[in-house]
C-alpha cells in the first residue's frame, strides 16, 4: 500500500494571518444531532476535515441526504426527512469516534438504535459507560454483544443523571437523547466546554429547551417535535491553540484570526508565563517569535483548565525553552506517544505513565515519524517547522481527520510543506 507522507523543509520564520476553520468537536456532535429535526438542517462554516465526510456518508447510510453549498461550499445542508433505523455496523461508523452521538440521536428519533463501536485516537482506554448510563437512566435498555451496542426504550422519560466524571461526550449524548424525552432532564457535573454551549444553541434553535448549557447543571425539557434551522459554528479553538503554539515556536509575526480568545485563556496565560509574546484583539491574537522562552509545569484539564488536546503541540513548544518541564495529563492514561517522535528528533522527554519530564531547550533536526493521533501530528507538523532540515511525518490521515487545509495555510505562512506518495 501506498503511503502519504508530510514533508516539511524547517528553519523558515513564518508571518502573516491564518484564519481558523470552525470547531471540530463541535462539528461532529451538531451532525448526528441535526437528524432529530423534520426538514433540513444548514451548518455554516463547516470545516472541510475528513470526519464530516465520514458522518455525512453515515447520515446516507441512513436514507438521510447531505450536500454542500454557498461560493466555497462553506454551509453543510442535511436534509433527514427520509431518515430510517438502519443499523449502523460497519464502515465509517468504526472510523471516528463521534460517531457514538448516533447513540443518543437515533435513540431520541427512533426509540432503537444498533451500532458497531466507535473508533478514533488511541489515547489510552476510551469507555462510555457514562453515556450508557445516562442512556439506561432515561429508560433504555442495552446489550452489548462483541463490537455491537443495541439499545432500545419504550419511551424516553427524563431523568436526574449525575456524571460521576464531566464527560464531554457524555454531557452531549444524554442532551441530544433527552431532547425528545417525555418531562425534564437534570445532567449534573455536566462538562462546560464550549462545544457543548454551541450544541444547546443549535437545539434551541431546532426547538428543544436547553437551559444552563456552559454550567455543570444543564436542565432539558423534552419536546415532541425538533425542526430544521441554520446555525454558525463556533470557532476551532483547538485548531486555534494549535496555530497558537505552532506561532510561537516558529513565527516571525503571525496572526491568528477568527477565534474567541476567552475560549483560550488558560492556554494564553502559559504561553505568557512561557514568555511568549502574545497581542489579544476581539476576535483575533497576534504572536510574535524572537524571544527566549522559558520551561513551564502544567497539567491538562476540564474547561475551562488547559485542553488536553493543546498538550501535545505544548510539548513541542516546551522543547524549546530553557530549563525543564513537567506536564500531566489528567484526562487520558496515554497521550504522550509524540514525545517518542520528538526524541527521535533531537528531544529529551522522558514520558512516565501520564506525565512527561522535558529537559530543554534543545536543538530539532529532520528525521521521519509517525504522527501517532491527531493532536501526536500536530505536534511534529511544529516540530518540523523549527527543525533543521526535511522532517517526513507518517499516517497522515490523522491529521486530516481535524486540521483543514494545513498545507495551504503554512504555505501561506511562509512554510515549506508539500505531501508525497511512497
Ligand atoms: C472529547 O472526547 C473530544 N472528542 C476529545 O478530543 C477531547 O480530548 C475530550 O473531549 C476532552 O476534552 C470529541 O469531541 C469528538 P470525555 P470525549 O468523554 O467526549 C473518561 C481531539 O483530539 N470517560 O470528556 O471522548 C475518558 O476515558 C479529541 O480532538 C469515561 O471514563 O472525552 C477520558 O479519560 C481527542 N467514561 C475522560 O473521561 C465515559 O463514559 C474524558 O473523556 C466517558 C469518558
Amino acid at each position: 500500500m501506498m503511503m502519504e507522507l508530510i514533508k516539511i523543509e524547517g528553519g523558515r520564520p513564518l508571518s502573516g494571518t491564518v484564519k481558523i476553520d470552525s470547531a471540530k468537536n463541535s462539528t461532529v456532535a451538531l451532525i448526528p444531532a441535526s437528524i432529530l429535526a423534520e426538514s433540513p438542517v444548514t451548518l455554516e462554516n463547516i470545516p472541510s476535515i475528513v470526519d464530516v465526510e465520514r458522518l455525512g456518508e453515515m447520515i446516507e447510510q441512513l436514507g438521510g441526504t447531505y450536500r454542500y453549498d454557498g461560493d466555497d461550499d462553506e454551509d453543510f445542508i442535511i436534509d433527514p426527512t427520509n431518515l430510517q433505523n438502519i443499523p449502523l455496523l460497519e464502515g465509517p461508523v468504526t472510523q471516528l469516534r463521534a460517531s457514538y452521538y448516533f447513540l443518543g440521536a437515533l435513540l431520541a428519533k427512533f426509540k432503537e438504535v444498533k451500532i458497531g463501536m466507535p473508533g478514533g485516537c488511541y489515547l489510552g482506554p476510551r469507555p462510555i459507560d457514562l453515556h450508557l448510563k445516562g442512556f439506561e437512566a432515561l429508560g433504555a435498555t442495552i446489550e452489548q454483544e462483541g463490537g455491537t451496542i443495541y439499545m432500545r426504550a419504550e419511551r424516553l422519560k427524563g431523568a436526574k443523571i449525575y456524571l460521576d466524571f464531566p464527560s464531554v461526550g457524555a454531557t452531549i449524548n444524554i442532551m441530544i437523547a433527552a431532547s425528545k424525552a417525555e418531562g425534564t432532564t437534570v445532567i449534573e457535573n455536566a462538562a462546560k466546554e464550549p462545544e457543548i454551549v454551541d450544541l444547546s444553541n443549535l437545539l434551541n434553535n431546532m426547538g428543544a429547551k436547553i437551559r444552563g448549557a456552559g454550567t455543570d447543571e444543564i436542565r432539558i425539557q423534552g419536546v415532541d417535535r425538533l425542526r430544521g434551522t441554520r446555525h454558525a459554528i463556533i470557532p476551532d479553538r483547538i485548531e486555534a491553540g494549535t496555530y497558537i503554539a505552532l506561532a510561537a515556536a516558529a513565527a516571525e509575526e503571525v496572526k491568528i484570526d477568527n477565534i474567541i480568545p476567552t475560549h483560550l485563556d488558560a492556554l494564553i496565560s502559559k504561553l505568557q508565563e512561557m514568555g511568549v509574546d502574545i497581542e489579544i484583539n476581539t476576535d483575533s491574537v497576534t504572536v510574535r517569535g524572537g524571544k527566549a522562552l522559558k520551561a513551564v509545569d502544567f497539567k491538562t484539564s476540564i474547561y475551562p483548565g488547559l485542553a488536553t488536546d493543546l498538550q501535545q503541540p505544548l510539548v513541542t513548544l516546551v522543547t524549546q525553552s530553557d530549563g525543564v518541564g513537567m506536564v500531566e495529563d489528567t484526562i487520558y492514561s496515554d497521550r504522550f506517544r509524540n514525545c517518542y517522535e520528538l526524541n527521535k528528533m533531537g528531544a529529551n522527554i522522558r514520558v512516565q505513565g501520564n506525565s512527561a519530564i522535558i529537559q530543554g531547550a534543545t536543538p530539532l533536526r529532520g528525521a521521519r515519524v509517525m504522527a501517532t493521533d491527531l493532536r501526536a501530528g500536530a505536534s511534529l507538523v511544529i516540530a518540523a517547522l523549527i527543525a533543521e532540515g526535511v522532517t517526513e511525518i507518517g499516517n497522515t490521515y490523522h491529521i486530516d481527520r481535524g486540521y483543514s487545509n494545513i498545507e495551504e495555510k503554512l504555505t501561506n505562512l511562509g512554510a515549506k510543506i508539500w505531501r508525497e506518495k511512497e
